[in-house]
């Protein structure tokens, strides 16, 4: 897909939240928080396949890959990559995201996400968010690109731990979020979500 292509896409189709695909520097800062270890991946947001391609370039042979996207244009885009690795996966991940066992996951080690989470509710965006680190297992970590740092007091919040990256040579640029759950996962958890409004 040409990225002429993808802008025509995404101007038909406000929830792509992007204008252009994400650049080959943010695609490498976004893949450098992946640990060696992790084989299960979910990617929200896989767009045109611009991570998921690199994604499973860096996954071992046993691993196991999982793009959920919304958009029908885009997840023909993503059909095309030929990987058995790759489940592509059609659906909105404010409701995927509730129970991974839905598309064939169980825990994974790394979630990577691009969705635009700056177009949702609080509401909608907490429950993602609690989600995905229930998912998660311990040493687990949630990737988030974002060009705005609008999430970063919520993951801070629910994993207690998350370092944040800027990628100046995106258009526009990225912060990248890797929140990680730390060993005692649940209790962490509980304590937090305790405080949260
Ligand atoms: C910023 S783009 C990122 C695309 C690609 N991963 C990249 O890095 O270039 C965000 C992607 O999230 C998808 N998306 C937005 N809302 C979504 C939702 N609720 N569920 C699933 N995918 C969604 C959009 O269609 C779009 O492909």
């Amino acid at each position: 897909m040409t990225s002429f292509h993808f802008l025509k896409v995404a101007l038909r189709d406000y929830r792509v939240g992007a204008l252009t695909v994400s650049s080959k520097y943010a695609v490498g800062k976004v893949l450098s928080q992946l640990k060696p270890e992790y084989r299960t991946v979910v990617e929200y947001g896989a767009g045109n396949g611009a991570i998921t391609k690199k994604l499973l370039e860096k996954l071992p042979e046993d691993g196991e890959l999982f793009a959920i996207e919304i958009n029908r244009e885009l997840l023909g885009e993503l059909k095309k990559i030929r990987d058995p690795r790759l489940k592509v996966v059609e659906g909105d991940v404010s409701r995927i995201s509730e129970d991974f066992s839905l598309f064939g996951a169980k825990r994974a080690q790394a979630v990577i996400s691009g969705i635009p989470f700056s177009f949702f509710g609080r509401e909608r965006r907490e429950r993602i968010i609690l989600n995905t680190y229930r998912h998660l297992v311990p040493g687990g970590r949630f990737i988030v690109y974002q060009y705005s740092l609008l999430v970063y007091p919520l993951l801070k919040k629910i994993f207690g731990f998350c370092p944040v990256y800027f990628e100046p040579r995106n258009l526009p640029p990225y912060f990248i979020m890797a929140a990680e759950k730390c060993e005692d996962g649940s209790e962490a958890l509980r304590a937090r979500t305790l405080t949260l409004k």
